[in-house]
């Protein structure tokens, strides 16, 4: 088998489900033995079995773990290295979403954690493989950030922007180490919690497609596959210039300050 990811190891927290299975797929097809991380057995099967129907005999450890506690995170770093002996690239992509309502309605709790999971488990996620990935001397990072037009979520805005943070602050003190830090800002793609607010909202689940669909200049949403080919990319050796950026995939939709 040919491919960008021959001989490489690749970790995807988030691994369960959504963009992070497409892109276990994606780099599965071009050779990376993979590691996927998750809160439950039932996703990570899932995933695996994705993965061997589209490639025969790929390397494919699960882990369950929990992305906001450190203990877990180490496990992950500590089971990958001793399973193959390096991580080339780390998929830093676990989130929850959280609930969607206005500020002054949001709760602390749920903001603490939203938080918890996509800004505390995303440095977590750094911390532990930056180390590894410096005694190898290489490595590539891609953390997961967002485009957002609707407002309604204080944690998960505030999270994602955080993420982007950690991106060039990593990238910053790694660069040096032959390591790079990048984070992709991603808008509306058709995922399971995506799926369900579409499927929440009053006006019914088509209505509601086709309106976020529209806040989208090109006029639809972002596909998995879109993505996934994204990450790999930025995962590759073809990207090794790129770091401590966020590169955005979200058809046009972002507006910068
Ligand atoms: N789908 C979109 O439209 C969209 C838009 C912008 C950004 N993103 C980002 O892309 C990434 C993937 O999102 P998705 O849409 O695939 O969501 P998803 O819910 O399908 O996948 C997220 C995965 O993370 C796992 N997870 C949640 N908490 C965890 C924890 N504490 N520890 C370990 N795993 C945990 C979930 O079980 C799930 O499998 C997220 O970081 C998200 O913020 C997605």
């Amino acid at each position: 088998m040919g491919g960008r990811f021959v001989g490489k190891v690749v970790v995807v927290t988030g691994g369960g489900g959504g963009l992070g299975r497409a892109v276990a797929v994606r780099v599965a097809r071009e050779g990376a033995r993979l590691v996927l991380v998750d809160l439950g057995v039932d996703g990570l099967g899932e995933t695996a079995d994705v993965v061997a129907g589209a490639v025969r005999g790929t390397d494919v450890v699960q882990i369950v773990a929990d992305v906001k506690r450190e203990a877990d995170v180490a496990r992950v770093v500590a089971e990958t290295v001793r399973t193959f002996g390096r991580i080339d690239g780390f998929f830093n992509n676990a989130e929850v979403a959280g609930e969607r309502r206005r500020t002054e309605d949001y709760g602390p709790v749920e903001f603490d954690r939203v938080v918890a999971v996509n800004l505390r488990g995303a440095f977590l996620g750094l911390k532990y493989v930056l180390g590894q990935m410096r005694e190898q001397g290489h490595g590539t990072v891609v953390n997961t950030a967002m485009v957002d037009g609707s407002g309604n979520r204080a944690a998960y805005a505030a999270s994602k922007e955080g993420v982007i943070g950690l991106t060039r602050n990593a990238g910053l003190e790694y660069g040096r180490h032959g390591i790079t830090v990048k984070a992709i800002a991603v808008g509306s793609v058709l995922t399971p919690p995506l799926e369900e607010y579409l499927g929440g909202l009053p006006e019914g689940r088509e209505a509601a497609e086709e309106r976020v669909a529209a806040e989208h200049p090109m006029g639809r949403l972002g596909t998995q596959e879109e993505v996934a080919d994204l990450v790999a990319f930025l995962l590759s050796d073809e990207a090794s210039f790129i770091n401590a950026t966020t590169v955005t995939i979200d058809g046009g939709r972002r507006v910068d300050p």
